[in-house]
């Protein structure tokens, strides 16, 4: 999380995450699902700015999607933050999006992980990162991880975090369809494995920065059942099998999918290709360090 701190302005940079590696390991009691999932940070950002305001929160948001209420994650974390602290003050924050919502990119989680962040800072709270990961957890099962970026494995309900060596930049191609997908819904959908897929060899091959093996383990057990749920997505997957890369998969829930690529060069070129075929919006993007 990169932070910029002036006398009158906190500025926080909040990236965008894929999931190289999620399997579901079981039904949780509480209704949620036991995970074991590797993530890493990518450069797309959302930018917090906040700013010291006369009372209450005002909270500005560049996409009309998202509402700007007291359900949003950032206002949550506001208010999370001002109960466990005892501040009131009050604060202007302006989210600037460009991370796209409801695509398993983590947009939300990161915006909330972020603004715990720049809380912790702006009213010096020193707050150790275990706190904030707590704290995170109570927002959403994506937030602590940012906590732990660049590379982790997260497992639990997402709230389990351990960081993870990754030993090369990861280059890659992130294909954004107009379609937003029910993390829920995706989750009751899925059927759990007979046997689940080790997360061991993407852990070896991201700590020795062997980007085809790494390519070769790529796996995310929602990618079934959120292609089934949404035809149009099933269209992407079958085509992402013909993208000259190491491999694609879907990230999180969806509905984004992913190429990771030898390098940057092969990365912009794949890009082109995918854009001329107007499936979406497409970035190109590296793993954070
Ligand atoms: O924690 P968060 O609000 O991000 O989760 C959204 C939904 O995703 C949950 O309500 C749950 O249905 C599903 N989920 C799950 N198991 C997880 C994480 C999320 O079933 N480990």
């Amino acid at each position: 999380m990169i932070v910029e701190r002036q006398s009158d302005r906190c500025l926080v940079q909040a990236p965008a995450k894929v999931n190289l590696h999620l399997e579901v390991l079981g039904k949780r009691d509480d209704g949620y699902h036991e995970l074991e999932t590797v993530l890493v940070t990518v450069s797309l950002f959302d930018t917090l700015e906040l700013r010291q305001h006369a009372a209450g929160l005002v909270l500005e948001c560049t996409n009309p999607r998202l509402g700007t209420g007291s359900d949003n994650l950032v206002a949550r974390a506001v208010e999370l933050v001002r109960g466990e602290s005892g501040r009131s003050d009050g604060l202007a924050v302006k989210l600037t999006k460009q991370i796209p919502i409801q695509a398993g990119l983590g947009g939300g989680s990161s915006d909330a992980a972020a603004m715990l962040v720049a809380l912790d800072q702006w009213w010096n709270l020193r707050w150790s990162t275990e706190r904030l990961t707590e704290l995170g957890a109570r927002l959403g099962s994506d937030v602590p991880f940012f906590f732990h970026a660049p590379a982790a494995v997260a497992r639990g309900r997402g709230e389990r975090v351990v960081a993870c060596p990754l030993g090369t930049t990861l280059h890659l191609v992130l294909v954004c369809p107009p379609l937003g997908l029910s993390t829920a819904k995706v989750f009751r959908n899925v059927l759990m494995p007979a046997e689940p897929v080790a997360v061991g060899p993407m852990l070896a091959a991201l700590a020795g920065g062997d980007v085809a093996e790494i390519g070769r383990c790529l796996h995310n057990r929602l990618q079934t059942p959120a292609t089934a749920l949404c035809p149009p997505l099933a269209e992407l997957c079958q085509s992402a099998a013909a993208w000259d890369c190491l491999g694609a998969l879907m990230t999180g829930s969806g509905s984004a999918f992913f190429a990771l690529c030898e390098n940057a060069d092969k990365a912009q070129r794949l890009a082109q290709t995918i854009r001329s075929r107007n499936v979406g919006n497409v970035f190109v993007v590296r793993s954070c360090t």
